[in-house]
């Protein structure tokens, strides 16, 4: 099954001399039986539902659109204050504020599709239930190429425990899905837990595809003049530059830890950090908050991945995922 253009056109035209060679850059991966014709996606809740953004970017040269998180009914999402700024970051708490998932397939998907745009659904469930339901809803609409699982959601079932710090929430959510689908199933980690690859292994358990992470990081912030949080849900998600670094270390956990494909996120707004994600081992990242900063960033990413392919000589990007080179250091690592 193959949602991007095909392979020839993935050749990315541009001839570059590097170490003396030419090199012709491929930058298509694959996740599952899904090819991307690069490793860019648009991370869910920053890009809306894709077709807010055509004036900015060609949805066709992404790798793939991650929508806005769909339950099966619209919701409103929490009052404001819904996002503060804070350094190198973000917080926000919109509460998953969305038109649900069938308004989504009227209103949305036949845009996406004569856009050509490779759409990955990003799902949420306050139940097990609901996630099958729209797995199942979302696998007979035409146009969809992947299934994310926003599994960072209460279980209402469960005394309102998240799906996804829970290793039986995480497996149970997972298998369930797949069970009803034939897309690729992507659960999409949260960092609030103690061992993340441990998740990462329940879902390659329980027949993910590949995983997603990082999702937000718990926090909050406080108006010391009126001594009340800055959120009206006093906690929020934090994003942005600020949590890249352990973005990044949380993928390199990952990556060890499972044999599916890892989609890396968190703080990334350059080619640089795109490729130090894809060196620690995702094999495609997604673009979150930078893209609010600047929603020009994507052919600026493009161009500096291959930029940096052709001074190195990197043909495939496929073949730079997971090239860490931590030989020396992963002894000292392991035991700090
Ligand atoms: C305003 C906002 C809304 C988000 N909504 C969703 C969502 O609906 N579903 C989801 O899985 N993640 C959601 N996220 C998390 C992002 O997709 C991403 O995992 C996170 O922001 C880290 O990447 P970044 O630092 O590049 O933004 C949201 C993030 C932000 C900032």
């Amino acid at each position: 099954m193959s949602y991007g253009t095909d392979h020839q056109e993935n050749l990315v035209g541009i001839w570059g001399l590097g170490f003396g060679a030419w090199v012709l850059t491929d930058l298509s991966v694959e996740i599952g039986s899904l090819r991307l014709q690069n490793p860019l996606i648009a991370a869910s809740g920053c890009f809306g539902y894709g077709v807010e953004y055509t004036d900015a970017v060609d949805l066709s040269t992404l790798g793939g659109v991650a929508v806005k998180g769909l339950f099966l009914k619209e919701r409103e999402g929490h009052p404001p204050e819904r996002i503060v700024e804070t350094p190198s970051g973000m917080l926000n708490a919109i509460g998953l504020q969305g038109i649900g998932v069938h308004r989504f397939i009227r209103e949305k998907l036949p845009e996406l599709r004569r856009l050509r745009a490779t759409v990955i659904v990003n799902i949420c469930g306050s139940t097990l239930d609901e996630y099958v339901e729209l797995a199942r809803i979302l696998s007979d609409a035409e146009g969809v190429a992947a299934l994310e699982l926003n599994i960072s959601c209460p279980n209402i079932k469960e005394g309102g425990i998240t799906f996804g710090c829970s290793l039986d929430g995480t497996f149970d959510v997972v298998s369930a899905v797949k069970k009803v689908t034939s897309l690729p199933v992507i659960p999409k980690l949260t960092p609030n837990v103690t061992d993340v690859a441990s998740f990462a292994r329940a879902s390659e358990d329980a027949g993910a595809d590949a995983v997603s992470l990082v999702n937000t990081f718990l926090a909050m912030a406080i108006d010391i003049e009126t001594r009340r949080p800055k959120l009206s849900n006093i906690v929020g998600g934090l994003s942005g530059p600020a949590i890249r670094p352990i973005a990044v270390r949380m993928v390199y956990e990952c990556r060890r830890a499972v044999k599916i494909p890892v989609i890396g996120m968190g703080g990334i707004a350059s080619a640089r950090d795109a490729l130090e994600f894809i060196i620690a081992g995702a094999t495609a990242v997604q673009v979150g908050t930078a893209n609010f900063v600047d929603p020009f960033i994507w052919p600026k990413l493009l161009d500096g991945i291959n930029d940096y392919m052709r001074r190195h000589s990197v043909a495939h990007i496929a073949d730079l995922i997971g090239t860490i080179d931590a030989t020396a250091r992963e002894k000292q690592w392991i035991s700090s």
